[in-house]
């Protein structure tokens, strides 16, 4: 397996708080890592400092070989990174198809142009081609605000996916789904193509279990765990970092 993330004791410190203390981990092409840990243990921050959303205090970021810790979020997002926010970013008063575009048009070069495009226009066909790929096929026409919590955060998977990343990192993309919705998401995430690297923070054992190679769990900044979904299972340090959470309180 090649590596293609390769992040260095990277470290984010916020006044007197050190939110991500001298996390090192790889990825693979095509792996699945998920990132568990309890709220506000670091994961987030951890992913804006991967896609570029901060910059690390110290530390160093490879992506397929090329050091990108002082690269703008824009420049990595080019190079094939991805994310979802674990605070949505879908415009809920756009429909399904203009959300889509806009997500499209947001990785182009020249891309402010003035002008709406049309159906045919190939980011519009790229929009609905990626739609599918999310079980939203045909949905294009709907307003965002119309979807159910589940068909949401399908769609944005799909607008994470519209760049075409080699990486995609998704914060959190079960949050908020009811337990009949789950399966669907986790279904969902096993389908999409086997090379893209996919790192997902999710506090859903169940979830996280089904979808995982390799798990790694954070605990107050730093990196207290690493294992196949087998030794998560067993692990004792995980049942007792977990036991007793009761879900995201403040999601940020
Ligand atoms: N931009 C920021 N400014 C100040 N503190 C922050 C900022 N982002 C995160 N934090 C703090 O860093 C810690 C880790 O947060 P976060 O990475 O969001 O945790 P998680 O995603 O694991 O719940 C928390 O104490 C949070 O309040
Ligand atoms: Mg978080």
């Amino acid at each position: 397996m090649t590596v293609v993330l390769h992040v260095e004791n990277i470290c984010a410190t916020f006044g007197s708080l050190r939110a991500v203390r001298d996390v090192t981990l790889q990825a693979s092409t095509g792996e699945r890592l998920i990132v568990l840990g309890t709220n506000g243990a670091g994961k987030s921050t951890l992913f804006n400092l991967i896609a570029g959303d901060i910059l690390p205090t110290s530390g160093h970021i490879h992506w397929r070989g090329q050091p990108i810790q002082a690269l703008s979020a824009h420049e990595r997002t080019r190079m094939g990174i991805s994310r979802s926010y674990q605070t949505s970013r879908v415009m809920h008063g756009l429909s399904v198809a203009d959300n889509m575009y806009l997500a499209v048009q947001g990785v182009q070069v020249g891309r402010f142009g003035l002008r709406v495009p049309g159906f045919h226009h190939p980011w519009r066909q790229k929009g609905r081609d990626t739609l599918a790929l999310v079980n939203l096929a045909g949905m294009d026409d709907e307003l965002a605000s119309n979807l159910s919590h589940g068909e949401r955060r399908q769609l944005e998977i799909a607008m994470a996916l519209a760049s075409d990343p080699h990486m995609l990192l998704l914060d959190e993309p079960a949050a908020g789904l009811s337990p009949g919705e789950r399966p669907g998401l986790v279904a969902l995430l096993r389908s999409l193509p086997r090379d893209v690297t996919i790192i997902m923070i999710e506090h859903d054992m169940d979830v996280a279990l089904q979808v995982a190679d390799r798990v790694m769990v954070m605990n107050e900044g730093e990196v207290v765990f690493q294992g196949t979904p087998a030794e998560t299972a067993a692990s004792s340090l995980v049942r007792s970092l977990y036991l007793g959470y009761t879900g995201d309180a403040n999601a940020a």
